[in-house]
C-alpha cells in the first residue's frame, strides 16, 4: 500500500453483514481521499454450506497482505453454533494477534438510553473498553469427555499470560493518557477468580507507574454491572479480559443506543498484520435481507478503520456526520440503505 492507496479486505460475511457493509463503504468512499483498493472475500454460512470451508489457509494467508479488514457479521441458525464462531472469526482474531479489542461506548446527543440519562448520568456517557482478544476463556483450551451421558465432563480453562495481560493495560494506559479524564478501570473478579485476577491486578499497578498522570481504579465484574446502570460516567477507559470484556460491552452497547450504534475493532497495535474492523452486533437473522439494520454501527467502525491507519481527520469527519444524523433521526424509519446515503451525502 501507498500513502494515497488503501489496499482493504472486504468480509460482508451473513445476514445483515452484506447490507451494513455497503452503507460502510459508500461512506468510506464519500469521505476518503485515498484510492480504496477492495477485495471482497466470500466466507460464513454460505460458503461452508457450499463447500464445507471455514477460512481456508490460502485466504488466511491473502488477508495478511491487505492494509485492513472491514468485517460485516458471522454466523447463521442453519450452522451448528460455535463452528463459524471459532474457525472463522476466531481464528482470524487469533491468528492475526488482533489482541486490543476495542470498542467505544458513547452515548450521542440526540439518541435514547433505556437510562434515566439526566438522573443516573449527568455528566454524559463516553468510555472505551480494552477487551483483551486473543487469551482468556476463548482459547479452546478445554475438552469433553463422556458427552451426552449423565457423567459427561466439561472444561472450559482460561489462559491468562503476562505477556498477554500487560500488552493490552500498557496499550489501554496509553489510550486514557491520550483522554481528557485520563482515568484507567480494572475490571476482574479477583476475589474469587484470585490467579489470573491478581496476576491482573499487579499488572495494572506495575505498568500504572509508568504512566503517573493517568489515575486507576478497579472493580469486580459483578458490581460494574450496576455501575454501568446506576453510575456510568464513572467510566473513562475499561480494560479487562476477553469473556468480561465481551459481556460488558454488550451492556454498555444497550446504555449507549443500542446494538445498532456499537462499534469495534480487532487492532494488532503493532501493524505486521491487518486490523479488522466490525460493528459488535451480529447478523440478526431476524431481521435480514428486510433493509432494517441500522448501518451506524459499521459506519463508526469504518471510522476506527481511518482512524488506525493515521487518517484522523477522516475518522473524525465520519464522527461529526453520523453525530448531526443520531442527532436530527428522532422518530423517522428509514431504511438500511437511506441512513447510508444520507450520512454519505454530507460527507460527499
Ligand atoms: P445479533 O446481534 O445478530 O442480534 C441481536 C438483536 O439485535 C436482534 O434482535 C437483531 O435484530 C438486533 N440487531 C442486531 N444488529 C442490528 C442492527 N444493525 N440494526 C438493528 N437491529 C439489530 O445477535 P444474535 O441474534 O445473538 O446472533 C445472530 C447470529 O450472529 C449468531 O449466529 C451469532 O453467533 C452471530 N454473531 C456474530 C457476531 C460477529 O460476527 N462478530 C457477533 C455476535 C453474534
Ligand atoms: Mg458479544
Amino acid at each position: 500500500a501507498t500513502a494515497d492507496t488503501i489496499d482493504l479486505a472486504v468480509i460482508g460475511g451473513d445476514g445483515i453483514g452484506p447490507e451494513v457493509v455497503a452503507e460502510g463503504l459508500k461512506v468510506l468512499d464519500a469521505v476518503c481521499d485515498a484510492k480504496v483498493a477492495r477485495t471482497e472475500y466470500d466466507l460464513g454460512a454460505r460458503r461452508w454450506h457450499a463447500t464445507g470451508e471455514t477460512l481456508p489457509d490460502s485466504v488466511l494467508e491473502e488477508l495478511r497482505g491487505h492494509d485492513a479488514i472491514l468485517l460485516g457479521a458471522i454466523g447463521d441458525p442453519s450452522v451448528p453454533s460455535g463452528v463459524l464462531e471459532r474457525q472463522l472469526l476466531l481464528r482470524i482474531r487469533f491468528e492475526l494477534d488482533h489482541h486490543v479489542n476495542l470498542r467505544p461506548a458513547k452515548l450521542f446527543p440526540g439518541v435514547k438510553s433505556p437510562l434515566d440519562v439526566n438522573s443516573v448520568a449527568p455528566q454524559g456517557i463516553d468510555f472505551v473498553v480494552v477487551r483483551e482478544g486473543t487469551e482468556g476463556p476463548y482459547t479452546g483450551n478445554g475438552g469433553a469427555l463422556r458427552v451426552g451421558t449423565p457423567n459427561e465432563l466439561a472444561t472450559e480453562v482460561s489462559v491468562n499470560t503476562r505477556f498477554g495481560a500487560e500488552r493490552v493495560v500498557r496499550d489501554a494506559f496509553a489510550r486514557a493518557q491520550a483522554r481528557e479524564r485520563k482515568k484507567l478501570t480494572l475490571l476482574h473478579k479477583h476475589n474469587v477468580l484470585s490467579y489470573a485476577g491478581h496476576m491482573w491486578r499487579r499488572t495494572v499497578e506495575e505498568v500504572g507507574a509508568e504512566f503517573p498522570d493517568v489515575t486507576h481504579d478497579y472493580a469486580h465484574i459483578d458490581a460494574a454491572m450496576i455501575y454501568l446502570v446506576q453510575d456510568p460516567s464513572r467510566f473513562d477507559v475499561i480494560v479487562t479480559d476477553n469473556l468480561f470484556g465481551d459481556i460488558v460491552t454488550d451492556l454498555a452497547a444497550a446504555v449507549t443506543g443500542g446494538i445498532g450504534l456499537a462499534a469495534s475493532g480487532n487492532i494488532n497495535p503493532d501493524r505486521s498484520t491487518p486490523s479488522m474492523f466490525e460493528p459488535v452486533h451480529g447478523s440478526a437473522p431476524d431481521i435480514a435481507g428486510q433493509g432494517k439494520a441500522d448501518p451506524t454501527a459499521t459506519i463508526l467502525s469504518v471510522a476506527m478503520l481511518l482512524e488506525h491507519l493515521g487518517r484522523t481527520a477522516e475518522a473524525r469527519r465520519i464522527e461529526h456526520a453520523v453525530a448531526a444524523d443520531l442527532a436530527s433521526r428522532g422518530d423517522q424509519v428509514r431504511s438500511t440503505a437511506q441512513i447510508g446515503e444520507a450520512i454519505a451525502a454530507t460527507l460527499a
